[in-house]
């Protein structure tokens, strides 16, 4: 298969990651055909793909008519059926390993032999995915990053079966949705995450000790090392749930304490402390 032979592109799951690839997937021409778990949402779902198209309208980055032609190309459904004649499928539902094997069990059966199955997982394992399939060779990892619509780069994931065919393809897929792309190995956390969490985990634990304000090691972060966030604010953006859940998978697959969520982060999971969404985690957002 050839990046143009890519006429129509699947995606399973309508929340941030899901609305946000289909939405560049869309406004790159493609048609686009997005599952959800419920009529709500889905609905839901589709209402934020509309917000952030318009959103890229009041900001001159887009006209209203390609807004209009890039809603026109997404269709939103509840049944995988559709999916037949996707020549890509893009996982983006909730990050649980069992439901995405059930779910390419599900779309291997579904979709045509030589459709590319891939996922966006964070930090799971994508071998134990395409094992579910009889399309080991085509099964990969396109993983995006929050929010799709600008964040720039794409990280290809490639397991130890995966074709070289198959990763010509996502790499030129990528390109087309104007993304950069880099190819990393399906190792727990892949390249950006298998950084960023010792990095978050170290800033924690330095609050934890009370070695260190949260105001000075954000501050220290953003002028010593010219990042435009501190590791801290930019945990609360990520959700602090989701980086304790990706430290826990990371942890349990090497058992490594350098990926052991510290018992701060825990505990203000527990306390429903998510960050940012929950308007408060290491900062208040009320
Ligand atoms: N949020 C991020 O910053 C981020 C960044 C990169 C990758 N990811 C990954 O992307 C994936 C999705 O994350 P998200 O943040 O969009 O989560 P989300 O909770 O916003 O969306 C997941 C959606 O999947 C839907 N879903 C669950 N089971 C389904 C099924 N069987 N069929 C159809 N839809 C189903 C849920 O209803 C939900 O709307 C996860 O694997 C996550 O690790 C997230």
């Amino acid at each position: 298969m050839e990046v143009s032979d890519i006429k129509k592109v699947g995606v399973v799951g309508c929340g941030i990651m899901g609305g946000g690839i289909a939405e560049v997937a869309a406004a790159a021409n493609y048609d686009v055909i997005i599952a959800e778990a419920s009529q709500d949402l889905l609905d839901k779902g589709m209402r934020a793909i509309e917000a952030s198209l318009a959103l890229s309208v009041r900001r001159g980055k887009i006209t209203d008519d390609v807004k209009t032609a890039a809603l026109g190309r997404i269709r939103g459904t509840l049944d995988l059926k559709y999916f037949g004649d996707c020549e890509l499928v893009i996982e983006a539902v909730t990050e649980n390993l069992e439901l995405k094997k059930k779910l390419f069990r599900e779309l291997d059966g579904i979709c045509r032999p030589d459709a590319i199955l891939a996922t966006n997982t964070s930090c799971l394992s994508i071998i134990d995915m395409a094992a579910q399939t009889s399309r080991t060779e085509q099964v990969l990892g396109l993983h995006f990053f929050n929010p799709v619509p600008a964040m720039k780069l794409l990280e290809i994931v490639k397991t130890i079966a995966t074709g070289d065919e198959t990763l010509r393809v996502a790499r030129a897929f990528g390109e087309s949705l104007g993304k950069a792309v880099v190819v990393a190995p399906d190792i727990p956390g892949f390249i950006v995450n298998r950084l960023l969490m010792p990095f978050f985990l170290e800033a924690i634990r330095l609050v934890e000790s009370g070695q260190a304000t949260r105001e000075d090691i954000d501050r220290a972060v953003m002028l010593g090392l010219n990042h435009p966030m501190g590791p801290l604010k930019l945990a609360d953006f990520v959700g602090l749930d989701t980086a304790c859940f990706i430290a826990e998978a990371m942890y349990d697959e090497m058992k490594d304490d350098r990926f052991a969520p510290p018992v701060l982060l825990k505990k203000m999971v527990a306390a429903g402390r998510h960050g940012r969404k929950s308007k408060k985690g290491f900062y208040d957002y009320g």
